[in-house]
């Protein structure tokens, strides 16, 4: 983050100004506080939106006639940093009193959790990120910026970076998979949308990464749980994307909710100072996760709320979200002499250095004209919107080429979710409006498609067997849409079990009795936030199409994909389990002393299958690909290993393949995993034509981190591998000096 000198004179003629009570305004993120404006307590209308008396559409109705403090009389007297929401005219208002009214006239930074876009949603990240595409990570950043702005929003809590490898976790469906490469690739280009390269214009945004670390790593699954790991996995799979995310210069940190090997990462010095400002050198600041600082008192480190914001400000943690904690006990400590006034200073000119750096000084505002534009982006960002959904689709299986459909075909399609525009946008998505989502029936339709819509049954409720009747006896091909609702994924939503909810399981095995007796095609499309268990189904249903949460364009995407105008190109950015007892489940493991195999004595179960039922990189063409020729060479003396692979397209039509680079260390004074994904390269094909791809390997990228957290280069024996997916490879074994 690049100030200018005269922004830094300004910093620190402003600092020198602060009242304490002021700078420790700087340090208090507030959000509008529900205050009534119902007849029952805003606590009892979550139970009621959770547990189904109210849908989600009555629940955002409420809300948006809810009575809100905004806390003004706070940001008259200086003592709010920054202000959660997305409404541009309160935006204006709050900012208005913080600039105009205020002493100093310091700007608020308004921020929001901006995921995967605001009015115009893309898909959820383990979908796009399945796209291998960093030009189009980026870009939906960039448009989500823009929108962000346009909104008075100038701080994404985002990119959601943390590598997950137990798909039982809700927020699974926030993140980009399991794999620590794709995650830096999918982390750095988020950053650069975002933020727009290290100079920040008027329409970037400032980016948060999160969550500050390994909160994925929750045991069992289970959201909030407690991590812990050795040294050497927490920097080569955890920490690896934040890394790399803070070199590309992010201006902000969100510190996670778990404890990290005994340690509550809102007060974890190690990871907050040490790692992140220290070693990574991020010149931005932190932030706590929604009242992470109280609740380290009841992780066990605090006795109580004073306890625990010493030691978050202590340890690096430069704001509060929510808690009220530093604006009520910092004073106090800074005048006790219990926290030094330099680590309040430190704090304070974090803040302000990225206040400066995004303009916010000389532009507080967000015009009427800004405002007016916004509601027009969703037609300007539609295009990218339906690019990134066509590109996350990820084909699983076409037995018999199935797929694509022809345009004359009459098609019953069965599932609740096919008909629901509401459920495209997945998890942490708020900001969508339903004409702007495009369900799976309106995408057919609008595709001139002979559709007939049977509900039949969805993740929750019954199944309706009369539709089901009907559906099989209608249509010349069933499309069954079968998946997980918005909110079964994404925070506070692990699934102990992850087959399909509800009766979908029944209903595909009905639909799979009934096309099978009338020799009927049947075509089941997923549409879910997180890797499912889908044994049952991979054995008997003959095509698969993995669909996630596509965001606003997912049904012209999926449409574009059954009809054949798209040839699915994604791959899956995290392993598919046969059954839940394989979770956690990933692709790059160690290999133990007993690699699984048929043989009793080694690493397997006895009632399952200890492979991925789809492994991580893998999803298939409406054409086929064959890879031959794999070289590597390195020149003596040089530090770079060539990789050349041929890829031939032996199908009948073009489409686009991912080509995956993985390497094995074969020896190593650490354990090391059994595949390591070091690039890969989108690669289009004409039918029948074939090309050399190349790959340059770096020495220096083919390291890891020890538990002491130093980065070894070891020499020895390594296998290169190259395919397209991270199971069926090219190999071949090379000798490295370093
Ligand atoms: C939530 C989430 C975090 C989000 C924050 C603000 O609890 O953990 O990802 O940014 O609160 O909404």
């Amino acid at each position: 983050m690049k100030l200018t000198e005269k922004q830094k004179q300004k910093l620190e003629d402003l600092l020198s100004k602060m009242t304490l009570e002021e700078k420790i305004g700087q340090m208090n993120l507030e959000s509008p506080s529900i205050v009534g404006g119902f007849d029952v307590p805003f606590e009892e209308l979550i139970e009621m939106m959770t547990d189904g008396r109210i849908s989600q559409e009555e629940f955002q109705k409420i809300m948006a006639t809810a009575k809100r403090d905004y806390h003004e009389e706070d940001i008259r007297c200086g003592l709010v940093g920054a202000m959660m929401g997305d409404d541009p005219h309160k935006a204006n208002e709050l900012q208005k009193i913080a600039v105009e009214e205020s002493r100093l006239g310091i700007p608020l930074l308004m921020g929001f959790d901006v995921i995967h876009g605001l009015r115009s949603v893309y898909p959820i990240a383990i979908a796009e990120a399945g796209a291998f595409d960093e030009q189009l990570f980026e870009k939906t950043a960039r448009l989500a910026a823009k929108e962000s702005r346009a909104h008075g929003i100038s701080w994404n809590f985002a990119p959601m970076i943390d590598v997950a490898r137990d798909c039982r976790w809700g927020r699974v469906s926030e993140g980009p998979g399991e794999d620590p490469y794709l995650a830096s690739c999918f982390a750095k280009a988020k950053v650069r949308g975002l933020q727009g390269g290290r100079e920040c214009g008027e329409d970037y945004v400032a980016a948060c990464l999160k969550h500050f670390v390994a909160y994925s790593a929750c045991e069992a699954g289970r959201d909030y749980n407690t991590t812990s790991m050795s040294g050497s996995q927490l920097h080569n799979v955890y920490l690896a994307p934040f890394k790399a995310a803070v070199e590309e210069g992010a201006v902000s940190a969100m510190a996670s909710f778990n404890d990290l090997n005994g340690i509550p990462c809102t007060v974890n010095p190690y990871t907050l100072r040490e790692l992140l400002k220290t070693q990574y050198g991020m010149d931005g600041f932190t932030v706590s996760d929604a009242n992470g600082i109280r609740e380290c008192v009841a992780h066990g480190i605090a006795e109580d709320d004073r306890d625990a914001g010493m030691q978050a400000v202590t340890a690096g943690l430069d704001m509060d979200m929510g808690t009220h904690i530093y604006k009520d006990y910092l004073k106090e400590a800074v005048t006790q002499g219990k926290v030094p006034m330099e680590t309040v200073d430190e704090a304070v000119r974090r803040i302000l250095s990225v206040k400066m750096w995004l303009g916010l000084f000389e532009n507080p505002y967000v015009s009427e004209e800004e405002i007016r534009e916004y509601e027009m982006l969703p037609k300007e960002h539609a295009g990218i919107a339906l690019e990134a959904a066509k590109k996350s689709i990820v084909l699983l299986k076409n037995d018999d080429g199935i797929l694509p459909l022809s345009k004359n075909v009459k098609i019953s399609l069965v599932g609740s979710l096919a008909g629901n525009e509401e459920e495209v946008t997945g998890a942490w998505a708020m900001s969508w409006k339903k004409e702007d989502c495009i369900s799976i029936l309106k995408g057919l339709q609008d595709y001139g498609a002979a559709v007939t819509w049977y509900p039949c049954g969805g993740p929750e409720g019954e199944l309706n067997y009369d539709e089901i009747e009907h559906a099989c006896a209608e249509g010349d091909v069933v499309v069954a849409v079968t998946g997980e609702l918005a909110s079964m994924s994404g925070e506070a939503s692990s699934r102990a079990d992850v087959t399909l909810p509800g009766k979908q399981r029944e209903l595909l095995e009905e639909l799979y009795k009934r096309t099978e007796k009338q020799d009927k095609k049947l075509v089941t499309v997923l549409m879910n936030g997180r890797p499912l268990a889908l044994g049952w189904e991979a054995e008997h249903l003959p095509v698969l199409v993995e669909a996630w949460h596509l965001g606003i364009q997912m049904g012209n995407a999926v449409a574009a994909v059954l009809f054949g105008d798209e040839n699915p190109s994604a791959k899956l950015s995290a392993s598919f389990p046969s059954v839940n007892g394989q979770c956690p489940l990933y692709y790059n493991h160690p290999n133990t002393g007993r690699p699984g195999s048929k043989s009793k004595f080694t690493s397997r179960y006895l009632d399952a299958p200890f492979e991925p039922l789809f492994p991580f990189g893998y999803g298939l063409s409406y054409t086929s690909y064959a890879y031959s020729g794999l070289q590597v060479q390195m020149e003596q003396g040089s530090d770079v290993l060539l990789i050349n692979v041929e890829i031939e397209n032996c199908g009948n039509r073009k489409g686009t393949e991912t080509v995956q680079l993985y390497m094995q260390d074969l020896t190593a004074s650490l354990v090391r995993p059994v595949k390591e994904l070091k690039g890969f390269l989108r690669i289009e094909l004409d039918a029948g034509e074939k090309k050399t791809v190349s790959f340059e390997l770096e020495k220096k990228e083919m390291g890891f981190y020890d538990n002491q957290g130093n980065y070894v280069l070891e020499d020895g024996k390594f296998r290169i591998y190259v395919g397209g997916n991270s199971r069926d490879c090219l190999c071949e074994e090379v000798q490295i000096q370093f």
